[in-house]
């Protein structure tokens, strides 16, 4: 089956489209990605999706007209897409699309009297499924939810199928607006599989980037700023007491938390330490990666052997972050060796002792490699539009796809609402 899966995350830096062929079911599934392609979105329409995203007031009707003009740009993105990989739409027999999160609440809290948790993405399937004629599968979240989940996060479902491995345990970690990981031992079942948010992704260093050149530039390509910058170490240190870095998982988060106010946060903090603008940039970029290091000391090595960090997201494009993540997790190269892949970073470490109540290592030293997916053949911009076109062929196959011990639901869900294609 050829397989569309579309996907916009929390960056709302536009629609990233992955065309797949999948066939079989697990565990024997098997899935090729063929082709992958983005389209911005228009800056009027990000503006406006960011803005709503942060809270800010909208009326039910521009909310009605923000979901279908998204699902215009949706199916736009298909149809661009298509013309890219000279693929007729005809061939294609589904899509999944993720839709944009405006809102994700996913423990419940008080409303209206009765604990609710809930979640919203627009971009309406419907009008997906006309533009393009192809039936299209999307709303992937609320199942979950209503079987007591946090309907997040989802991906880890396809990073089991992807990257589950007999003999190496592996932890998935995704920079996107929001940095999360998925943490996959070797020989897992699905429900030892385990994810959470660990902060945040480009979420701060966009804000910031967006902020001095006054919307001029969207984020820091190639880290040049922050390259041009110092570490304020005072400055790190203060940011590394953020409550959320704290709290155990599962946990997740999103521009509710990571958004402007506490990018004005961030803004006074550099005031009082003297932090000039690229130097507030690299130690941001730096707080990111320490950021996912830590949770990664704090809450994954010290239970289980892992032996391969697979990074994707447009983060793993910040060259910075990149090299920040290798030594604020492995700490400096002892030896490094360049296999075969050109952009394999191989290590030999040893793990700082953890000081908790570990497990106990067979030996103090153990090898652990930073890889990217596109190491595995998946582009790194691809991998989340990836996992959506897999939710999607599961849900049209009416198995589950929610990993439960991810999730927190009560059991499986078949994921997703399905928008059918008119007759042809
Ligand atoms: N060449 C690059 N240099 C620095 N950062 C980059 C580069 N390419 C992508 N990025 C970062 O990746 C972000 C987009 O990542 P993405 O995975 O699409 O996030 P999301 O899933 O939240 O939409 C950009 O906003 C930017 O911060
Ligand atoms: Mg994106």
């Amino acid at each position: 089956m050829l397989v569309l899966g579309m996907m916009s995350g929390t960056s709302a830096d536009g629609i990233d489209v992955a065309l797949a062929r999948i066939s079989g079911a697990p565990p024997n599934l098997n899935a090729k990605l063929l082709d992958h392609a983005s389209s911005k979105f228009p800056s009027p329409v990000r503006k406006e999706i960011l803005r709503v995203a942060e809270q800010q007031p909208i009326s039910a009707g521009e909310l009605s007209q923000l979901n279908f003009r998204l699902g215009e740009l949706f199916g736009d993105a298909a149809l661009a897409a298509c013309r890219r990989f000279k693929v007729s739409p005809r061939r294609i027999a589904l899509i999944g699309s993720h839709g944009q999160t405006i809102f994700h609440q996913g423990r419940a809290t008080s409303y209206l009297g009765s604990p609710t948790a809930s979640t919203l993405q627009i971009g309406e399937p419907s009008i997906i499924a006309a533009r393009t004629g192809i039936t299209t599968i999307g709303d992937f979240r609320p199942a979950d939810m209503a079987l007591g989940g946090q309907g997040a996060p989802l991906v880890p479902y396809a990073d089991y199928l992807l990257y589950r491995h007999p003999k190496l345990g592996r932890v998935s970690l995704n920079l996107g607006g929001i940095a999360n990981i998925t943490v996959i031992p070797a020989d897992a079942r699905p429900d030892q599989v385990f994810a959470f948010d660990t902060g945040p992704g480009n979420m701060l260093i966009d804000a910031l980037i967006q902020h001095f050149t006054r919307g001029r530039q969207q984020f820091d390509k190639d880290a040049q700023l922050a390259r041009s910058g110092y570490l304020s170490r005072p400055l790190l240190k203060a940011l590394l007491q953020d409550p959320y870095l704290k709290l155990k998982p599962p946990k997740s988060t999103g521009r509710e938390y990571f958004g402007t106010p506490y990018v004005k946060k961030l803004l006074a903090l550099a005031n009082r330490y003297k932090v000039k603008p690229n130097d507030l940039i690299r130690t941001v970029t730096t707080f990111t990666a320490v950021s996912v290091a830590d949770a990664l000391h704090t809450f994954v090595l010290p239970k289980h052997e892992i032996h391969e960090i697979i990074v994707s997201g447009g983060g793993a494009e910040n060259p910075l972050l990149f090299e920040a993540l290798h030594l604020a997790t492995l700490g400096p190269p002892r030896k490094v060796y360049s296999g075969s892949f050109p952009r394999r970073l191989v290590i030999e470490m040893r793990l700082p002792d953890p000081g908790r109540k570990a497990a106990p290592r067979p030996k103090d030293v153990s090898f652990l490699t930073i890889l990217r997916s596109s190491d595995f053949g998946i582009p790194v911009e691809a991998k989340e539009a990836l996992a959506f076109a897999l939710l999607a062929y599961e849900t049209f196959h009416q198995r589950s796809s929610n990993i439960p011990s991810a999730t927190g639901a009560r059991g499986p869900a078949i994921l997703g609402k399905v928008s059918y294609a008119p007759p042809r």
